[in-house]
């Protein structure tokens, strides 16, 4: 089994207060994007414990890999004995930068697992184990171009609407934020979250991306474990004077464009500016379909 789970970034996110069980009720426009990480999976020898290698991007912990948890999850679903798996799984979304990967990763290692063992479950089964892969993990289960995404993640809308031919630049600086610490952070800073932004602005993009500008309840927070994301975003709006809105919890931060082509002579104008704040980032240049970027950068360290 082979797939190309694909990268989502976060249009909006507004956030509630912590509730009892530690997370925060979401309100959040969930796009899919066309960068993605190569997932192989096919039947181990014997009798051993299920194994994953991994190969691509450096720095991915096999440990607590969504890959591993989605094939115990599925099989303690499903409740009887069945062959070892053993996947590969080629990284290519940059980790913990607010993309996606993991939780898109463990979404289709639930699918390659019932194919291979030729099994299916109730989708009230397939929805919880989703969900306690991840909160972002029900979005990638849906399948979806788009949607407003609630609860903690398990409330899936599909959105139309979506101009099809639209382009990204992402720019993911070499700054891990994890989930857990902004969300804490958040708390900490005991913000007012601001009203949900109306869902018909993504049929009006990229022109309607001022609109969103604000619309992530995070940002303050992620900037406060990472100063550096402020600065990198007042250049980037300067060189290019277009609204820069950021993914989730961050890292990644993106603009768009009204095509692929638009968004990979963006990211070649900024790697001519040279701007200083994007020493060890990552840009890519995208549509929404992918799997690959059109146009990729790595920037070098700074010495
Ligand atoms: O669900 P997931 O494992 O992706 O969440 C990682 C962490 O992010 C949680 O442990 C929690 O601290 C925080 N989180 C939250 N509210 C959400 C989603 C995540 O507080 N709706």
């Amino acid at each position: 089994m082979h797939s190309r789970p694909r990268a989502k970034v976060n249009l909006t996110l507004s956030v509630g207060p912590v509730g009892r069980d530690g997370f925060h009720p979401l309100e959040s426009i969930f796009l899919r994007v066309g960068l993605a990480d190569d997932l192989t999976v096919s039947f181990g020898d014997g009798r051993g414990a299920d194994q994953l290698t991994l190969g691509g991007l450096p720095g991915a912990p096999i440990e607590g890999n969504l890959v591993l948890r989605a094939f115990s999850l599925v099989r303690r679903s499903l409740g009887h004995d069945l062959p070892p798996l053993v996947a590969h799984l080629d990284k290519r979304i940059p980790m913990q930068a607010g993309l996606g990967g993991g939780s898109s990763d463990g979404a289709a290692a639930v699918d390659a697992a019932l194919q291979l063992w030729g099994a299916g479950l109730a989708p009230e089964v397939r929805d919880q184990i989703a969900l306690e892969l991840g909160s972002d993990v029900p979005f990638f289960a849906h399948n979806v171009r788009a949607a407003l995404v609630r609860g903690r993640g398990e409330l899936v809308e599909p959105l139309d609407g979506v101009p099809s031919d639209l382009g990204l630049v992402l720019v993911t600086p070499p700054v891990a934020l994890s989930t857990a610490a902004v969300f804490a952070r958040f708390d900490d800073l005991g913000a007012a979250p601001d009203a949900p932004v109306d869902p018909a602005v993504l049929t009006r993009l990229p022109e309607s991306a001022l609109e969103l500008r604000g619309a992530n309840d995070l940002w303050t927070a992620a900037t406060r474990l990472a100063p550096t994301l402020g600065v990198l975003r007042d250049e980037l709006e300067r060189a290019t004077n277009l609204p820069w809105l950021m993914s989730g919890s961050g890292s990644t931060l993106f603009a768009l464009y009204p095509s692929a082509q638009a968004a990979a002579d963006a990211g070649r104008a900024l790697v001519a500016a040279e701007l200083t704040s994007l020493g060890g980032a990552v840009i890519s240049a995208i549509d929404l379909t992918g799997p690959d970027p059109v146009w990729r950068y790595q920037w070098p360290s700074e010495q």
